[in-house]
């Protein structure tokens, strides 16, 4: 989490930075600051609160051209101004952003500066310290710069501005993201791509362990030990449009509607010119030779996951186990002979799901990432990668990630199948074009699930949501959506479990939503409903076509049913919407969450 930014130039890098980091606010939105350097020496604004405050607190009087800017997810202490960064050393010659966590923290303090006192209860200020008291001793800012590096344990992306030298932005990173960015004269530095688009569209990766010295003509990446690397800059396939919210009120919203397209997209980029699946063959290869696959991921694509499982095991017939990947290690299942590793991350940088990919290579054993950002730490380390083609995905509660992972997830088990010599039915390409017209069909029924939240949600504190077979994997993420932004207590249930214990929380007008897409549960998940209804519970059950009753409050366009969980969570991140926005929460920024979490 967190977000950085700078620039070095000959425009105002006040602007830059101020724009980088309202693109970057996704990452983290407690605290947030700048820091720009010019003649007359650094100046550094901090806020706790959000860009907008930062904006308004920033002296527009300050002309530099050169600074960096940081906006935080509080990891050690709370968000304040003290803790916002940058943070300076103690000569305030050194001015430092970080993204990451710095584990040897304590043991830093006491081995480097005793005697040195602090102004923050953070971890990055020990490391500006540190590099001071590097710098000092070795006389030579690089110098420090490297063995300050070289003493930290843990995570970092780091932009370091050294007041005695307004020419040079120091840049390194470890395990959390961070690029540089090419333009004709300026240069920037950014954790995502989004943040600086537009000023250039040229970025150059950092790997871990580099330093890398940017200046305004020119960018240098060496190793730790000064040898100098080599590497080309790619062109960031992002439309600075897609970045944007355009006439909606919220990316939350913007981003359910684009699912039909995602999903087309899905479809145009998987097909190859025999309207077959395009797939890469090693990737292909990989399943085939996986005696069992091992789903790893966090949230919302760990719910995908439970759906993705589905199919691999129903079309494909390969073993899959699914596991949340901060349980992983603590958890470790007996691993079958050739397992496969599957990660599902929309953002590619979840760190929990990135120490278990650390993990099982260094078991060797291969992996696949299913990602958004193709570029991405869990793409990059993964042996392959399959892209999710969802766009940016700015809201930090997950919609259109969600449902282009079951898609991709689909295509990947049906050609698994084929390469088996399994002769199935099912095209998921055909069927993928049913759900796209079936969800443009919902999204345009807004008002009706407006309507439903109002009656559902409006003043209730808590809400469970119910569902069996694949169902129940819906309903779990179903209440996730609506607990993160609307700060209901909500949770998802197996239909069969409620009676085990839960039922004794209803109470009269408690809500509960039950979904029921399957012919074979379509009786018994109606019985739980009777069985709530009967104890005072305000019920509504949204059906799908042909397994409809009249009392359902919504009757989902029939799509095939593997595929049900694409459109019957589209009415649930809908009331979630609608929940949160007439409880006047923050919709696209929930409190205490942040939307790429790269601390575990
Ligand atoms: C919920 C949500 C999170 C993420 C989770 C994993 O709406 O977005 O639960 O799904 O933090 O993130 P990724 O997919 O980026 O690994």
């Amino acid at each position: 989490m967190c977000g950085i930014v700078g620039f070095i130039g000959a425009n105002d890098a006040k602007e830059v930075l101020l724009t980088g980091l309202e693109k970057l606010e996704y990452r983290g939105y407690d605290s947030a600051g700048i820091a720009l350097l010019n003649d007359n020496g650094v100046s550094v604004t901090k806020v706790k609160g959000r860009i907008a405050t930062l904006r308004d607190k920033v002296d527009e009087d300050v002309m530099a051209t050169m600074g960096i800017g940081h906006t935080r997810w509080a990891t050690h202490g709370e968000p304040s101004e003290d803790n916002a960064h940058p943070h300076q050393s103690g000569s305030g010659r050194f001015t430092l952003v970080h993204n990451g966590v710095i584990e040897n923290y304590n043991e830093i303090r006491d081995e480097y500066l005793v005697g040195i006192s602090l102004k923050s209860e953070t971890d990055t200020e020990i490391v500006v310290q540190l590099i001071e008291q590097l710098a000092n001793e070795a006389n030579d800012v690089l110098g420090g710069f490297r063995k300050a590096l070289s003493v930290l344990k843990g995570s970092y992306a780091i932009a370091l501005i050294d007041n005695q030298n307004p020419d040079l932005i120091y840049v390194a990173k470890n395990k959390s993201p961070l690029l540089v960015g090419l333009g004709n004269g300026f240069n920037v530095v950014a954790s995502d791509a989004m943040a600086t688009l537009k000023e250039t569209n040229r970025y150059v990766e950092i790997e871990d362990k580099e330093v890398v010295l940017v200046q305004r003509d020119r960018v240098e990446i060496q190793k730790l030990d000064g040898t100098v690397v080599e590497r080309e800059a790619y062109v960031a396939e992002i439309d600075a449009s897609d970045t944007e919210k355009g006439t909606y009120p919220h990316f939350m919203l913007k981003e359910i509607d684009e699912q039909p397209f995602v999903i087309r997209k899905i479809i145009q980029e998987y097909q190859d010119k025999n309207d077959t699946i395009k797939l890469d063959n090693d990737i292909r290869k990989a399943m085939q030779k996986a005696d069992r696959i091992y789903i790893i991921a966090a949230g919302t694509s760990y719910h995908a996951g439970l759906v993705g499982k589905q199919f691999i095991e129903r079309l494909a017939n390969i073993p899959v186990e699914v596991h949340i990947a901060s349980e992983f290690s603590y958890n470790m299942p007996l691993l079958s002979e050739n397992p496969l590793f599957i990660f599902i991350s929309q953002s590619g940088e979840t760190a929990d799901s990135r120490s278990v990919l650390v993990q099982t290579k260094a078991l060797g054993h291969p992996a696949l990432t299913l990602t958004n950002v193709p570029g991405s730490t869990l793409s990059r380390e993964a042996d392959y990668t399959l892209h999710l083609h969802a766009g940016p995905e700015i809201a930090v509660a997950s919609t259109k990630a969600y449902t282009a992972q079951i898609a991709v997830l689909a295509i990947l088990a049906v050609d698994s199948a084929r390469a088996k010599g399994i002769n199935l039915s099912f095209d998921p390409l055909q069927e993928l074009a049913i759900v796209s017209s079936a969800m443009e069909t919902l999204t345009d029924q807004k008002e009706e699930f407006e309507r439903i939240a109002k009656d559902m949600f409006e003043t209730t504190r808590n809400a469970f949501f119910i569902g069996r077979g694949v169902d129940y994997f819906v309903v779990q993420e179903a209440a996730l959506k609506l607990k993160e932004i609307s700060y209901i207590q909500a949770e998802g249930f197996a239909g069969g479990e409620l009676k085990h214990g839960t039922i004794a929380l209803i109470e009269d007008g408690t809500p509960v939503i039950a979904i029921s897409t399957q012919e074979n549960v379509n009786l018994s998940i109606r019985g739980n409903v009777q069985e709530v209804a009967a104890r005072g519970a305000n019920t509504c059950v949204v059906s799908m076509k042909g397994f409809e009753n009249d009392s359902d409050q919504f009757v989902l366009p029939q799509v095939h049913e593997l595929l049900t969980p694409l459109v019957s969570v589209i009415p649930m991140q809908l009331l979630a919407y609608y929940a949160a926005l007439h409880r006047d929460c923050d919709v696209d920024k929930p409190r205490n969450l942040a939307k790429s979490v790269t601390v575990e």
